[in-house]
C-alpha cells in the first residue's frame, strides 16, 4: 500500500529549461542567475519545486543530457557557485530543487569513455558496452532513438560501442559494479550540496537483455525498446540505488521511465519494493501525440492508470515536457480556444491522483514553435534524422516537414517574459528563435490579467494543496458523452466532481454540485462550452442527512 503523507505527494513540480528560462548575462542563453532573478514569481504561482533539466558540464550534442563531468556546472549557466546560491535562495523561499541525473550514458567526452576508447585492456573499457561487429557490420540490429543504429564503429580498437541515443552519447554499462559505484558517489555528492532529489533520466533503459540478442523485425536496424527497457535488471539497480543512497534522507525521486505498463509503474514505486517514488506516465502523452486527438482514449487510458495505481503506487504527471509538443496545441486548440483549453489542461493534470510536473511557460498558456528552415532547428534528434533521411535521397522539403512535425524544439522556445524583443527573455539574439507570438502570450501580460492563464493555475493549484480529496482520493469515472470527461475524487466524506469538455462543441452536462473553479465567466446550467473545465464540490446532504 501507498501512504499518504509524504510531501513529495502533496508538491506540484516546476520544470525549469535552464537555457530558455532567463538570460541574465546577455549570451543568449539562460542561466542560473535568471533563474534567481525569477524565484518570486514561482513562489506566487505557488509551485513547491523546481526540476531544472542538466545543468552540468557538457558539449551540449543533446542539450545536457550529454554529460563530460557529473561534478561541474556548465560555463554558459555559471558556476557552482551560482547553483549553491540558486539552492540557497529556493530554498529561503520554501522551494525545493531537484536536478536531472542522466546515468544511462555520459557525453563521449567525459573522461571515462574517453580512456574507455583507447584500447581494449584499459581499466575504463568496461564502463561501456563495446563488442565485435557482425561480418563488418553492427553487433545486432538495435536501432537508436537519434540514430539508425544503435552502434557506432569505433577504428582506434576496431569494436563497436552501444548508444541508444546519438553516437556522442555512449551507453553506461551497468553489470559493471564500478560504473554503479560511481554513480552512487555521484549522487552523494549532490545530496551533499543540499538539493531535494533527482528527475533519473531514461532510467528504465539501463539494463539491457543479457547476450544483447537482436530485435524481431525485418530490415537492417528495427526500433524496437523490448531488449532495452524495462529488464528484470533494472529493478535490482533501483533496489540498490534505494538501499545505499535514496533511502539515506527524505528526497523525491522520479523516473523517466517509457514503455510502462500499470504493473511496471507500480513495481517501481510501490514503497515496500524500496526503488523510486514515482514513474512518470506517458502512455496518455505518447496516445496523443503519436496517434491522435481522441477523447475518448484520453479517458480510457487515464481512468485505467488512475483506478490501477491508486493505492498501489504513485505517479509522477504531466501534459508537457521538453520532448513533447505542447498540449495547448496538439489536443486543446491554440487559436480560438487557446485559453480555456489551456485552463482545462491545468484542471486536468491538477485534480488526479500523481504529482503534477508543469513545464515552463505552460502557466501562460505558451503554445508549440515553427521554424521555417532546418538551420533554425537544434533538436539533435530533428537534426540528426533530417541529415540522415537526406542523404538516403529523401527530398529535402518532404523531409524537413517531416521532422519538423515531430521535433522537440516545439515546446523548447525561450520563455515569454514580456512583449520587449526577444521576448525579454534576453537582450541578445536567443539560441533558439521566440514564438513570435510572444507580444500576445507574455507573463507580464497574464499578471496583469485576473482572468489569465497563470492566475487560473495558481488558484487551482491552491486548490488542490487544500483539498486532500484532489491529492489523495479515489478516481471514479462518471458515465459522460464521447467528448466529457467526468470524474470524482472521493475521500472519506469528501467528494469533487471534475467535468471537462475535450471538444470545440458546447455538450449537454447537468452540474451536481457548488462550484469551485471554472474557465468560464458565465457557466451555463445545463451544458458546457467549449474546453470548458469546472471543479465543484458535490454535497454529502445524502449521505449526512441528519446535518443537513
Ligand atoms: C530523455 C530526455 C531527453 C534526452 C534523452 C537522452 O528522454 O528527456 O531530452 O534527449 O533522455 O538523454
Amino acid at each position: 500500500m501507498t501512504g499518504r503523507g509524504q510531501w513529495w505527494q502533496e508538491a506540484v513540480v516546476y520544470q525549469i529549461y535552464p537555457k530558455s528560462f532567463y538570460d541574465s548575462d546577455g549570451d543568449g542563453i539562460g542561466d542560473l542567475q535568471g533563474i534567481i532573478a525569477k524565484l518570486d514569481v514561482l513562489k506566487l504561482l505557488g509551485v513547491d519545486v523546481l526540476w531544472l533539466n542538466p545543468i552540468y558540464a557538457s558539449p551540449e550534442v543533446d542539450n545536457g543530457y550529454d554529460i563530460s563531468d557529473y561534478r561541474a556546472i556548465n560555463p554558459q549557466f555559471g558556476t557552482l557557485a551560482d547553483f549553491e546560491q540558486l539552492l540557497g535562495e529556493a530554498h529561503r523561499r520554501g522551494l525545493r530543487v531537484i536536478m536531472d541525473l542522466v546515468v544511462n550514458h555520459t557525453s563521449d567526452q567525459h573522461p571515462w569513455f574517453i580512456a574507455s576508447r583507447q584500447s581494449k585492456d584499459n581499466p575504463y573499457r568496461g564502463y561501456y558496452i563495446w563488442r565485435d561487429g557482425r561480418d563488418g557490420r553492427a553487433p545486432n540490429n538495435w536501432g537508436g532513438h537519434f540514430t539508425q543504429s544503435a552502434w557506432s564503429f569505433d577504428a582506434a580498437t576496431g569494436q563497436y560501442y552501444l548508444h541508444v541515443f546519438s553516437p556522442q552519447q555512449p551507453d553506461l554499462n551497468w553489470e559493471n559494479p564500478a560504473v554503479r559505484r560511481e554513480v552512487k558517489e555521484l549522487m552523494a555528492w549532490w545530496l551533499e550540496r543540499g538539493i531535494d532529489g533527482f528527475r533519473l533520466d531514461a532510467i528504465n533503459l539501463i539494463a539491457k537483455a543479457p547476450g544483447l540478442p537482436d530485435n524481431q523485425g525485418a530490415g537492417d536496424f528495427v526500433f524496437a525498446i523490448d531488449h532495452f527497457c524495462n529488464q528484470p535488471h533494472f529493478h535490482t539497480y533501483m533496489q540498490e540505488l534505494h538501499r545505499d543512497i535514496f533511502a539515506r534522507q527524505e528526497m523525491l525521486t522520479v523516473g523517466e521511465c517509457a514503455d510502462l505498463t500499470v504493473a511496471d509503474a507500480i513495481a517501481i514505486s510501490a514503497p515496500a519494493r524500496g526503488e523510486l517514488n514515482m514513474a512518470f506516465l506517458f502512455e496518455h502523452t505518447d496516445y496523443y501525440n503519436q496517434v491522435g486527438k481522441d477523447p475518448q482514449k484520453l479517458k480510457e487510458i487515464l481512468t485505467r492508470w488512475q483506478t490501477g495505481l491508486h493505492g498501489r503506487g504513485w505517479a509522477g504527471l504531466a501534459f508537457n515536457n521538453h520532448d513533447q509538443p505542447r498540449v495547448v496545441s496538439c489536443f486543446g486548440d491554440d487559436t480560438t480556444h487557446r485559453v480555456a483549453s489551456a485552463k482545462l489542461f491545468a484542471t486536468l493534470l491538477l485534480t488526479l491522483e500523481g504529482t503534477p510536473f508543469l513545464l515552463q511557460g505552460e502557466e501562460l498558456g505558451m503554445t508549440n514553435v515553427e521554424y521555417a528552415a532546418i538551420e533554425e532547428y537544434n533538436d539533435v534528434q530533428t537534426v540528426n534524422l533530417y541529415r540522415e533521411r537526406v542523404a538516403a535521397g529523401g527530398e529535402p522539403a518532404a523531409v524537413f516537414a517531416a521532422v519538423k512535425a515531430a521535433s522537440r524544439d516545439r515546446s523548447r522556445s525561450p520563455y515569454q517574459w514580456s512583449a520587449a524583443p526577444n521576448a525579454g527573455f534576453s537582450t541578445a539574439r536567443p539560441w533558439l528563435g521566440v514564438n513570435p507570438n510572444y507580444v500576445e502570450i507574455n507573463l507580464e501580460r497574464e499578471l496583469a490579467d485576473p482572468a489569465s492563464v497563470f492566475h487560473y493555475y495558481r488558484r487551482l493549484i491552491a486548490l488542490r494543496k487544500a483539498t486532500p480529496a484532489l491529492i489523495y482520493g479515489e478516481f471514479v469515472a462518471q458515465a459522460a458523452p464521447a467528448a466529457l470527461f467526468v470524474y470524482r475524487r472521493r475521500d472519506g466524506d469528501d467528494e469533487f466532481e471534475v467535468a471537462l469538455n475535450l471538444s470545440d462543441q458546447p455538450v449537454a452536462y447537468t452540474a451536481a454540485g457548488e462550484l469551485l473553479l471554472g474557465n468560464y465567466p458565465a457557466p451555463e446550467k445545463t451544458r458546457l462550452q467549449p474546453y470548458e473545465a469546472r471543479v465543484l464540490r458535490i454535497s454529502n446532504c445524502q449521505l449526512l442527512i441528519a446535518n443537513c
